[in-house]
């Protein structure tokens, strides 16, 4: 169990998913295991609460959209988990509204993109992010939210 720390009234954890991680469980199982992203979205709520940090779990399929949710994070949230799924091979405009953001983000594919296809290897977003977890499956979300909680107490510790 992670160790509780004081963030109960900190701003949540916008936690993002991109194009096709709704099919998680379906899709290429091989490839991203067999837990559902309602399952993900469960487990990170849990491990989350047991930091005392609140979520906002997303998904969307529409780039435009998840440039929306990352702005809504600027002044909503406290950090960002980000799978940006399929374009964070392709998308400046995700990239570009990750840099307009003054708070931690973590990068998170389920997959390990460096063994995959070459066109996978690069990802725009990395460019952006202050962490990046992959090739953990479905634990990475939640590796993820433990260096966001512990990001978040030093700062706090430090003010
Ligand atoms: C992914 C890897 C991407 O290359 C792919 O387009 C995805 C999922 C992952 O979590 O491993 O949709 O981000």
């Amino acid at each position: 169990m992670a160790k509780k720390t004081k963030q109960s009234k900190a701003l949540p954890i916008y936690i993002l998913n991109g194009p096709n991680l709704n099919l998680l469980g379906h899709r290429e199982p091989e490839v991203y295991g067999h837990t559902t992203l309602a399952e993900i979205e469960a487990m990170c709520a849990r491990q989350a609460k047991a930091h005392g940090l609140a979520i906002v779990f997303r998904q969307s399929n529409r780039e435009g959209e998840i440039v929306d949710h990352l702005q809504e994070a600027r002044t909503g949230g406290s950090a960002v988990i980000i799978n940006p799924a399929g374009y964070g091979h392709t998308s400046i405009a995700i990239l570009d509204s990750i840099q307009a953001l003054k708070i931690p983000v973590i990068e998170v594919h389920l997959s390990n993109i460096h063994r995959r296809e070459p066109y996978r290897n690069h990802s725009y977003v990395s460019k952006g992010a202050t962490g990046i977890v992959m090739g953990l499956g479905a634990q990475g979300y939640l590796r993820a939210i433990d260096a966001i909680a512990e990001i978040l107490s030093s700062k706090s510790r430090s003010k």
